[in-house]
């Protein structure tokens, strides 16, 4: 990065993201230390508004899914769906603190994306039309606007959308929040689809909509929706198909239009504020346009492993960021399998959730897998995208395909690459003591020539999305994973031979697979209490 980045204001994405890595003596610019004062609010709760809690149900069918029979949509089933999606996961304490793990990931833990749903009339819920706000803390729905009909949407389904609190990250994380933001929202992506499997539903991003419909959709347009100083953008539309069979053509303009009265009152998150003036800057350099909808993206079948004994709401719910790896454990050739097949674009359960097509190759840092010699690869997610990396990257690479199940896998160079791993995850040792790691290498210029610069949010939510398909297969096979947004940029774009300055290859983020060490002193609480739970 030239000194005179930091001097003046990014005119771009594509400056912000230069201004925005981190290197190894020099780290983006966050705050100097942490005003508790100003720490936000982790929960999103609207005053003035009906609150409906929702049923907790502990039984799922067996991992990955889907269910074989679709759930009809009923309050039950949107109590699994939400829980699983974005519930609370546990209480932590110690020494002195208390706080609460959710059931999608998020950096640093501070939860920057809310979610909303669009619904038909619901039995036990409302006799027409509504749009809710779902509140993990209470595990229910809060009621922000009600339509005058019963019916609003096309048969067969339900909208959710993401939207995220950028401040929640710059609290800790200054101007590199804006990225964290986009991967939490990939992850939630993720989170969403596990859990419509889990109901035998489906979920679908939509690719068309523009922000400014999103928000008009959700409120976000509304003096009452946030506070001034707490922006909350939107992320994403999905369509949940509850029922098999095409999708109806969805008139995003006539629910806008809808007559439809709004309620409440976000909650303030902080008494007080530090300007990240750069994440504004960010949020209106990305601002999405209607787009077309892409073509559909090409897909192959992975072999997908079954998991005798573990249900999705295991997975799901025992999922938990590692924060120190043993060192030791390796993992068997079929998990090591499993787990970077799930990462592939196919109709897996969590990446056909996914409208755009592949452009994140995945370079795994193998350290122990059985059978697989320890060193750098490459995991091929599409051919194009794989050629051209190939060409841009060392010439001295061997790209030697590996026998692993048909999968693309290719071997770079064989040798321990523990040391490298952890010094380019910003030395976090989780990186080089898991089994493997990994950097999410995007092709950058082309997305931002093809797509705008709203592609700079879909590349984060392609890693995001990768990264919560490894959280939860990491689970599934009894080992643990952490996302890693902690990395020195330009430092991985060296190791690969990737020209400085140049900017067709961009890592995007890291993720680190293996045996967790546990903290014991941490105590641990149920999410919810007790007797809200439904038993059979
Ligand atoms: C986008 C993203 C980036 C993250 N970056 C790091 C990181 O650099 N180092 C780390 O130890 N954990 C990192 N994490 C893990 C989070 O701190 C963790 O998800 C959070 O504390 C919640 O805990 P849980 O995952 O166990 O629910 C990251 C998670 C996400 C989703």
């Amino acid at each position: 990065m030239s000194s005179d980045d930091r001097d003046t204001m990014p005119t771009d994405i594509r400056g912000y993201h230069r201004r925005t890595k981190h290197a190894p003596n020099r780290y983006a610019m966050g705050p100097g230390f942490l005003d508790w004062t100003s720490q936000p609010k982790a929960f999103r709760l609207f005053e003035g508004v009906t609150q409906t809690p929702l049923p907790l149900i502990d039984e799922t069918p067996a991992f990955p899914g889907p269910a074989p029979q679709p759930a009809a949509l009923d309050l039950r089933a949107l109590g699994l769906f939400l829980e699983l999606a974005f519930g609370i996961s546990a209480w932590k304490s110690y020494d002195g603190s208390t706080w609460a793990l959710r059931n999608n990931p998020s950096s640093g833990n501070l939860h920057p994306t809310e979610s909303y749903v669009l619904l038909d009339a619901v039995a036990g819920l409302a006799s027409g039309a509504a749009l809710y706000h779902y509140a993990p803390l209470l595990h229910a729905l809060e009621e922000r606007a009600v339509y005058t009909t019963e019916r609003v949407l096309p048969k067969g389904g339900f909208l959710l959308a993401l939207s995220s609190v950028p401040w929640r990250e710059a609290w800790k994380y200054g101007e590199r929040a804006y990225r964290y933001c986009q991967l939490d929202a990939g992850h939630a992506i993720g989170a969403v689809a596990q859990a419509a499997a889990a109901l035998g539903w489906r979920a679908q991003a939509l690719a068309e909509p523009s922000d400014g419909e999103i928000a008009a959709l959700i409120g976000l347009d509304r003096d009452d929706a946030w506070h001034r100083r707490e922006p909350e953008h939107p992320d994403l539309l999905m369509w949940i198909a509850t029922e098999p069979g095409p999708a109806t053509p969805l008139d995003l303009f006539a629910l806008i239009d809808a007559p439809r009265e709004f309620r409440g009152q976000a909650n303030r998150l902080s008494e007080d504020h530090d300007g990240w003036p750069i994440i504004d800057l960010a949020g209106q350099f990305c601002r999405k346009p209607r787009q077309p909808r892409p073509q559909a993206p090409p897909r192959a079948q992975w072999p997908a492993p079954s998991f005798e004994g573990v249900s999705i709401g295991a997975a799901v719910r025992k999922r938990r960021s590692a924060q120190k790896m043993d060192g030791t454990s390796s993992i068997s050739r079929e998990a090591f399998s499993a787990l970077i097949a799930s990462t592939l674009p196919s109709e897996s359960t969590l990446l056909s959730a996914f409208p755009w097509g592949a452009a994140i190759t995945l370079i795994l840092f193998v350290h122990r897998v059985d059978g697989l010699e320890p060193g750098l690869y490459a995991l091929q997610r599409d051919a194009d995208v794989a050629a051209r990396l190939r060409a841009a990257s060392r010439q001295e690479f061997e790209w030697a395909l590996v026998e692993q199940g048909g999968l693309p896998l290719y071997r770079l160079y064989a040798g321990s690459v523990e040391k490298e791993a952890t010094k380019l995850a910003c030395l976090q040792p989780i990186s080089g003591k898991g089994c493997f790691s990994v950097a999410m290498i995007a092709d950058f210029d082309r997305a931002l020539a093809d797509d705008g610069a709203f592609a700079y949010r879909r590349l984060h939510f392609e890693a995001g999305l990768i990264g919560q398909a490894l959280y939860l297969w990491a689970t599934a096979v009894g080992i643990a994973g952490t996302g890693i947004g902690c990395f020195f940029d330009d430092t991985v774009h060296e190791l690969l031979g990737l020209p400085p300055g140049d900017t067709q290859f961009q890592d995007v983020y890291h993720f680190t697979v293996g045996a967790p060490v546990e903290d014991t002193r941490i105590l641990t609480l149920p999410p919810y209490p007790d007797d809200r739970r439904e038993r059979r």
